[in-house]
């Protein structure tokens, strides 16, 4: 669960933001730990002791609380590093997504477990999609990629040991080969941004 981002669009930590009675970050990984062994969750360095307290509170014994990096890829590597070596599947979310619900989770699982390579969820687009120097892109070929996405651990070890960036952990894994599968994401499943 990478949770280590400043929100600069949204004008400060978000995954800190109030929701429901507890943050956004509490909410991502409620659903997490209900659908997993254990949850790594990366924050802010200055945020560690704040985030750690809370998780351990709620749920202890699951949660194990990292510092993240300098990039979303450096933050999802310092997960990685405290996951335990005998993982076999590996779920990589975004605390900014706290509305994933266990379907999906569902979904991605049970997809990895079919032998895909890495999973995506992927969402029909609503809008028209224009190129800014002119013309339309035909929209149905198009997705919207959400997280959590899936992988045998052995592959996204692998695909994230160079220490390249991307906007997220599928392109990795494609980019050395991988197949990608795409299960139906959720529109509810959205990524607070602004
Ligand atoms: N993230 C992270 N470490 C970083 C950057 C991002 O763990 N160095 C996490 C964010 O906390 C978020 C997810 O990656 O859960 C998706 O990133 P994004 O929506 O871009 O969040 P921020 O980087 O925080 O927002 P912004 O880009 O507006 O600053
Ligand atoms: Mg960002």
């Amino acid at each position: 669960m990478v949770a280590a981002g400043s929100g600069d669009r949204f004008g400060g930590p978000k995954q800190l933001a109030p929701l429901g009675t507890a943050r956004v970050v509490d909410e991502a990984v409620r659903v997490a730990v209900s659908m997993s062994a254990g949850v790594v969750v990366v924050v802010g360095p200055e945020h560690l002791d704040d985030v750690a307290a809370s998780l351990t509170t709620y749920w202890p014994g699951a949660v194990i609380v990292v510092a993240g990096g300098a990039s979303r890829s450096a933050s999802v590597r310092a997960g990685l590093d405290a996951a335990p070596e005998d993982a076999s599947v590996v779920l990589i979310h975004d605390a900014a997504r706290p509305l994933a619900s266990p379907a999906l989770y569902e979904r991605v699982i049970a997809a990895v477990e079919a032998g895909a390579d890495a999973v995506v969820p992927g969402v029909p687009l609503a809008d028209t999609i224009r190129r800014v120097d002119g013309g339309v892109i035909d929209r149905a070929s198009l997705h919207a990629v959400q997280t959590p996405q899936g992988f045998p651990a052995a592959v996204i070890r692998a695909a994230h040991a160079a220490g390249a960036d991307a906007s997220d952990d599928a392109t990795l894994v494609e980019q050395r080969g991988g197949k990608v599968v795409v299960v139906e994401g959720e529109p509810e499943n959205f990524k607070i941004t602004v």
